[in-house]
């Protein structure tokens, strides 16, 4: 499973980047506008951080299918060909895809509130398709099961997909996914340090580190005891 950053924000990615086993970044343009900075200049240091095996996935912006591939081309051209083009799973978006799965671009379905959107684009060739997790639940639906249909529903029917389940606000939504074997999540900084912060585990450190000292003396470790 591959487990990226849902964020643009280069000092949050080079910590969650140093600290955690990460696979990729994905922005879309409200991310990237919360940057306030050009685009392209964002992405490239992004792409510098996460180096050429790292997936980026950066989306179109376009609402029409001839938009939406001219982008991908030059998303494609700037930021190289591990960057997977994000394309809405509208009708223009279905539309689209199909052209960039003919001129072999990386891309993957986004925007995703249904199960039967994320099975359409699947069919068209996407990598990775991304149902919106909490949007869904603030919908009054439930993300985590619209997931798992549209895993079981790759899975089914042989497709080469698989989910990029984005849009988490808690680490219960993101292992409820792990647990059922997606292909990969997209998770925001805040909620990735979310997933391991916990009291009782800081607490169960602190203490052996003061059994040990008390064995060994102030400031000795394992390491020069
Ligand atoms: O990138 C799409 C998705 O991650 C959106 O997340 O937090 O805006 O619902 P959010």
């Amino acid at each position: 499973m591959k487990f990226c950053i849902d964020d643009a924000n280069v000092d949050k990615i080079r910590r969650i980047y140093e600290y955690y086993p990460v696979d990729g970044v994905s922005t879309n343009p409200s991310i990237l506008a919360k940057t306030g900075r050009e685009p392209y200049e964002v992405l490239k240091e992004i792409r510098s951080i996460i180096g050429e095996d790292g997936e980026l996935f950066v989306q179109a912006t376009s609402k029409e299918a001839e938009g939406m591939v001219e982008e991908a081309r030059r998303i494609v051209k700037e930021l190289g060909k591990t960057t997977l083009v994000k394309i809405p799973c509208t009708p223009e978006g279905f539309k689209a895809m199909k052209q960039l799965k003919k001129e072999g671009i990386r891309f993957i379905g986004t925007a995703i509130y249904t199960a039967m959107q994320g099975f359409l684009a699947a069919k068209c060739g996407a990598e990775y398709v991304a149902p919106y997790v909490n949007r869904i639940d603030n919908m009054g639906f439930d993300g985590i099961r619209v997931s798992m249909e549209i895993h079981d529903a790759i899975t089914e029917n042989g497709l080469d997909s698989g989910l990029l389940a984005a849009s988490f606000k808690n680490s219960q939504q993101v292992l409820e996914l792990i647990k059922y074997g997606v292909k990969a999540v997209t998770v925001s900084p805040d909620v990735i340090e979310g997933l391991v912060k916990n009291a009782a585990v800081d607490a169960a450190v602190d203490q052996f580190t003061e059994d040990f000292r008390g064995l060994v003396g102030e400031g000795k470790t394992m390491a020069d005891c």
